[in-house]
């Protein structure tokens, strides 16, 4: 079975040819970064822009590079949900338009679910069920996986996403956008414990996170630093700033694993390439005796690979859509 994947949910544009669910034959990435980092954060109206001049040619080279045509394809994947609407919007028009005029399905995809799939993409032998950590730029959500195309929502973000405290406190240490890696680079000298940072409490359900909190604190550490006309370590704070999400996030997700009885934890999503997430994560699932799966690090971030992998799943349970598939900013995976 071949899938070609198409991802226009943010500043990527990206295509993918994909075989028998997990060979990626393909995988094209048009990265828009340069361009927003003059603004420090994504201009949705110039990322629908970049998206409806490069789609055409990012998917043409997606099925050259894979060495197939449009007619060897069995269907047309595209990420539908969540993102930017006008982003989405591009792809979502594009891939109808290419299912209709090849004649071929049309397969709807989220993109929480296309992030998870990089799992898949990893590792031959992984097979649900298991519980997964997303962490992204819009998202931090703990998910059960029940099977290739069911998923159940245990914990989500009240406020900020991970990747959003990364990026925003990036930002008042003086880091261009994104600046998630930018954290992650200066924190390999730093020292994780020259700044205590919060670990805000989250009242209700014990699953969930709430980052703004931290945000703020760090924000404000900046500023009274800058006030005083001291100057702060980026490389201590970064570094600290890593261990205390990576400590968030691995502490809920543990908790999440031991009440509901989970020995196999996945990671996904942009933060899934930070260092301190990835190490803190696995040494918590080594302690415990559970098995633990991330993705390499060239999937962690937005790709058309990941789209045309949950693209085939999706496929095979049946899950089509026609000429009135429409995008949605927000739609929660327990929706879908
Ligand atoms: O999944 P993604 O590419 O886009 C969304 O779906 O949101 O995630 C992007 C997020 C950004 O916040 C970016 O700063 C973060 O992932 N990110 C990282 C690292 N690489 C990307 N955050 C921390 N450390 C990294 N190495
Ligand atoms: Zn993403």
């Amino acid at each position: 079975m071949l899938i070609l994947g198409i991802e226009s949910s943010c500043d990527e544009t990206a295509a993918s040819v994909v075989k028998d669910h997990r060979q990626i034959l393909s995988s094209v990435i048009s990265t828009q970064i340069e361009e927003h980092k003059k603004y420090g954060g994504v201009v949705p109206e110039i990322a629908s822009r970049r998206h409806c001049e490069n789609i055409l040619g990012v998917t043409r080279k997606a099925l050259s590079d894979a060495g197939v045509t449009l007619a060897d394809i069995d269907a047309v994947a595209v990420t539908y949900a969540p993102g930017l609407i006008g982003a989405l919007l591009v792809g979502v028009n594009f891939a109808k338009a290419l299912a209709m005029a090849a004649g071929k399905p049309l397969v709807p995809v989220h993109h929480i679910a296309g992030h998870i799939a990089t799992n898949y993409l990893t590792h031959p032998g992984l097979e649900p069920p298991y519980l997964c950590l997303v962490a992204s730029g819009g998202h931090s959500h703990i998910i059960e996986v029940l099977d290739y195309t069911h998923f159940h929502v245990v914990g989500r973000t009240r406020d900020d996403a991970a990747g959003e405290c990364f990026d925003k406190c990036a930002r008042a240490m003086g880091f261009p956008y994104p600046g998630g890696v930018h954290v992650d680079n200066a924190a390999q000298t730093g020292d994780p414990k020259a700044f205590r940072l919060p670990h805000p409490a989250v009242a209700g359900n014990e699953f969930d996170f709430s980052f703004s909190g931290l945000k703020t604190a760090v924000i404000n550490m900046l500023h009274h630093a800058e006030q005083k006309g001291e100057t702060i370590d980026r490389n201590d704070l970064s570094a600290s700033l890593q261990a205390t999400i990576s400590q968030i996030l691995t502490e809920k997700t543990m908790l999440a694993a031991q009440a509901l009885g989970y020995k196999k934890i996945a990671l996904a999503g942009g933060v899934s390439a930070n260092s301190g997430v990835r190490s803190t994560l696995a040494a918590a699932c080594e302690k415990r005796g559970y098995e633990f799966f991330m993705p390499e690090k060239k999937l962690c971030g937005d790709n058309g690979a990941m789209i045309a992998c949950q693209g085939s799943y999706n496929f095979d349970a049946g899950i089509f859509a026609d000429e009135s598939l429409n995008a949605i900013a927000t739609l929660s995976m327990d929706e879908i």
